[in-house]
């Protein structure tokens, strides 16, 4: 088939890499002029393992090109929107991406086309785009909601967990069904507003599930329960699992925060109260200030004081940054009066332009904790969780504190180091 993509961010770049390698032919149009160079020059934008090489094969066998617009007269089978959703502290979804792109797709489309939302949008948005912009023409709307993982992108996109296709018109559902013919998933077609719904109410639940468990590891520690011992206790019960059930920092990420403030500001919006989600958005900010709260019970006064920040992503394997739990705790330790410094195996170069000048980034793990007299740990990365700690004990200063916010260190042999460690609710 003949798919044009709009948008080549992190989930525009995997679609298209993945689709060209099923055999489309993939357009893909960014309007970044930077990424596009990037992109042309089979350099990625991105850290996304497997992309470099389904990138190289993609633009190799002439299956995929990227360009900085859509042609004036657009052929395709499908047009797939896939541009940012950004929201605003309140959780307002600033729509003005999607507008756009439908806009554009409309000027330049003559002949019948199937319009792929993937973008992330409130409930209700797939209604009014079509109300506002696609009365009369020959373009079908579908709302295709994605669910892949930063990290493990490529792996999501050909074993998803489910298809969602969200359309009114069974010629669109059998061209989606074409588009995806090489993936094994269940399919689920339903209409564009429930599609929509699913995506938020799946990143609701996760939300919730995350600060359900910090609230139980919060109680743990107040009450002398060991929080591993609970999660395997509760993940035993098929009903429950232990997924999304590690307690710390906090989840962040470029969706999990956002639509759950978006499914929260629409249903206030609409006069309805989500006291659960509205909760659950609560307990995830409070555990950031939880992480330095548990310091300055180690350290006292934090003025002064050097700390060694270990991470930045909002999770291993990813460069992306975006409300990542690192962030918010770094921002809380320089309103404290401390010397931070930072390293990330990969997310070093992101984090840089969203934090203040004066804290030093270092180039590993090692000058991190030189000298720092604490380490809190904010990403589990292998290399964090597999470090040499007596190499790290000796680079440090007493009292040696580790505040794990991931509760992913090794406790009893930090112990044994000679480390003050404190996790959550261990
Ligand atoms: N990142 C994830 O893991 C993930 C997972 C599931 C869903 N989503 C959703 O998918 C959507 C995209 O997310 P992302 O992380 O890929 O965003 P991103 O910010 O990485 O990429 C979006 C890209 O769209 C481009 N763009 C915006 N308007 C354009 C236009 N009119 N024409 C051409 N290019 C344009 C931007 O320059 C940018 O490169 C969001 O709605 C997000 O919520 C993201």
């Amino acid at each position: 088939m003949n798919v044009v993509i709009v948008g080549i961010g992190r989930i525009g770049l995997v679609a298209a890499c993945c689709l060209a390698k099923s055999g489309h032919r993939v357009v893909g149009v960014e309007a970044d002029t930077n990424k596009l160079n990037f992109l042309n020059h089979r350099s990625k934008p991105i850290y996304e393992k497997g992309i470099p090489a389904l990138l190289e094969q993609g633009l190799s066998s002439g299956k995929l090109t990227f360009v900085s617009s859509l042609p004036v007269s657009l052929k395709a089978d499908i047009a797939m929107i896939a541009v940012n959703t950004p929201s605003s502290p309140d959780g307002k979804v600033d729509l003005s991406n999607v507008r756009t792109a439908v806009e554009q797709v409309r000027e330049a489309t003559r002949s019948p086309l199937v319009l792929v939302v993937k973008s992330t949008v409130p409930p209700g948005t797939g209604a009014r785009l079509i109300s506002d912009y696609l009365q009369g023409t020959p373009i079908t709307y579908v709302a295709n909601p994605e669910f892949l993982r930063a990290g493990q992108a490529i792996d999501d996109w050909y074993h998803p967990s489910r298809i969602v296709i969200g359309a009114d018109n069974q010629q669109a559902v059998g061209k989606m069904l074409q588009l995806y013919s090489d993936i094994e998933a269940p399919v689920l077609v339903t209409d564009i507003t429930s599609a929509e719904m699913i995506k938020h109410a799946a990143n609701a639940f996760l939300s919730t599930k995350v600060s359900f468990i910090n609230e139980i590891a919060n109680l743990c520690q107040i009450l002398g329960a060991d929080i591993d011992d609970v999660i395997q206790g509760l993940g035993l019960d098929s009903r429950i699992g232990t997924a999304f059930l590690q307690p710390g920092a906090g989840y962040g990420g470029p969706c999990l925060p956002k639509d759950a403030r978006a499914l929260e500001f629409l249903a206030s919006n609409k006069g309805y109260d989500f006291k659960l989600l509205k909760a659950a958005i609560e307990v995830n900010i409070r555990q950031r200030s939880l992480v330095v709260e548990r310091l300055k019970q180690i350290l006292g006064s934090l003025k002064g004081k050097e700390i060694a920040l270990l991470g930045l992503a909002f999770k291993p394997n990813t460069d992306d940054v975006t409300e990542a739990p690192a962030l918010g705790i770094a921002n809380l330790l320089i309103a404290q009066g401390t010397r931070l410094r930072l390293y990330d195996p990969m997310a070093v170069e992101s984090a840089k332009p969203l934090l203040p000048g004066k804290v030093v980034f270092t180039r590993d793990i090692y000058s991190a904790v030189s000298g720092a007299c604490a380490i809190i740990l904010a990403t589990e990365w292998p290399e964090f969780t597999q470090a040499d700690w007596n190499k790290i004990k000796k680079a440090m200063v007493e009292p040696c504190a580790i505040v794990d916010g991931r509760n992913a260190l090794p406790k009893d042999k930090l112990i044994a180091t000679g480390f003050k460690y404190v996790g959550v609710g261990r």
